[in-house]
């Protein structure tokens, strides 16, 4: 049977830095108050003149490639996790092998399922590899939220929270253990808590014309904190133990969990009810802000950069988004 195994992680965040204090001259907000709720000192946000979703994902998996020691030519597929892509249509994953300088001997899938993109992509990347049909796949998580944010006191919930980054991730088969599990779960009852309306297809042909829009808050990032932050603590919880039960693993096992960047008090308090040390856990959030499906690529790229992950380490990824959606993985490095 074969298994698929992370070869190579790399990352990219744009240059310019988006600290508290910048976005309190912005709205009414303060950094007692961003970093006390959400643990969030700074963040990265596009410069338009440089950074694009598809050529973040470029350096990163760049990264990626060289401590795998691998070239472009080595990816068979890729899988490309983002809700912010550089176009409304075609996906990144077709300007990611652009920007790759691949051609069409391979293939590129986009993945829209938000916080919990990446490892709904990783999941995807998982089964190619198993039944044979590639031999190394390309995963990334990258998006540009910071375009979507309303920079005003109307927004402040949200515009405190986003970032911009992409993460990179190379999957190659093994016949050793490697993604030991994925589990991924979806409940679109809760759709509207957390979501960007437009540019939405089901409108009349006449809203869509530009001209017409007066009213561009639909464009904008919509999320009702609490409901968001009260589905997450519980789901968090859940997949992680449906990983762990599915693989007769308990918590103590776990080497590293790698949280989705949502909050940090979303992380803490998952990290106390797991019973999990401070070095247990992996966060970069308060550099990063929520970064949706990038975020957990970026901080497993730190993380083992900074020796965090070893092998035969035991990494837990876990994440909740809008969607509303939710995930994990288990992994033997
Ligand atoms: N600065 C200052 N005040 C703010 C603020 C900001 N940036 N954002 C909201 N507030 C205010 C609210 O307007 C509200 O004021 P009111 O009491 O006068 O109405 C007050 O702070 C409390 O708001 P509330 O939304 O109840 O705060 P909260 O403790 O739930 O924190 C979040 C807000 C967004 C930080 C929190 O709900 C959260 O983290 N949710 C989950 C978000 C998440 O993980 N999203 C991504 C999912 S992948």
């Amino acid at each position: 049977m074969l298994n698929s195994k992370i070869v190579g992680l790399g990352h990219h965040v744009p240059e310019k830095v988006i600290t508290n204090e910048y976005l309190s001259t912005k709205m009414d907000t303060n950094n007692a108050w961003i970093i006390e709720r959400t643990g969030i000192e700074q963040r990265r946000w596009m410069d338009p003149a440089k950074d694009t979703v598809a050529n973040m994902a470029a350096k990163a998996t760049r990264m990626a490639l060289e401590r795998a020691k691998l070239t472009e030519k080595d990816i068979d597929f890729i899988v490309f996790a983002t809700i912010t892509p550089d176009y409304f249509f075609p996906g990144s994953g077709v300007l990611l092998q652009r920007e790759l300088g691949l051609d069409g001997s391979i293939a590129a899938l986009d993945i829209r399922n938000a916080c919990s993109g990446f490892i709904y992509a990783l999941s995807v990347a998982d089964q190619f590899i198993k039944t044979g049909k590639y031999k190394t796949v390309l995963v990334i998580g990258a998006e540009i939220q910071s375009t979507a944010l309303d920079v005003t006191t109307r927004g402040r919930n949200t515009a405190v929270i986003f970032g911009d980054g992409a993460g990179a991730a190379l999957l190659q088969a093994t016949d050793k253990p490697g993604i030991l599990s994925t589990h991924l779960h979806s409940d679109g009852r809760f759709a509207e808590e957390l979501y960007v309306k437009d540019p939405g297809s089901s409108r009349p042909q006449e809203e869509r014309q530009p001209e017409q829009i007066l009213d561009t808050s639909t464009y904008k990032v919509v999320m009702n904190g609490n409901q968001v932050f009260k589905h997450a603590v519980v789901r968090f919880m859940e997949v992680i133990q449906e990983a762990l039960d599915a693989n007769a693993l308990k918590t103590e096992d776990i080497s590293l969990l790698v949280p989705h960047q949502a909050n940090l008090r979303i992380s803490q308090y998952i990290q106390e009810k797991l019973g999990l040390s401070n070095a247990q856990v992996y966060n970069n959030i308060m550099r990063y802000g929520n970064t949706t499906a990038a975020s957990i690529p970026i901080a497993l790229s730190e993380a083992w950069a900074e020796g965090k992950i070893k092998e035969n380490d035991l990494i837990c990824l876990a994440a909740f988004g809008s969607g509303f959606t939710w995930a994990s993985a288990l992994i033997r490095w």
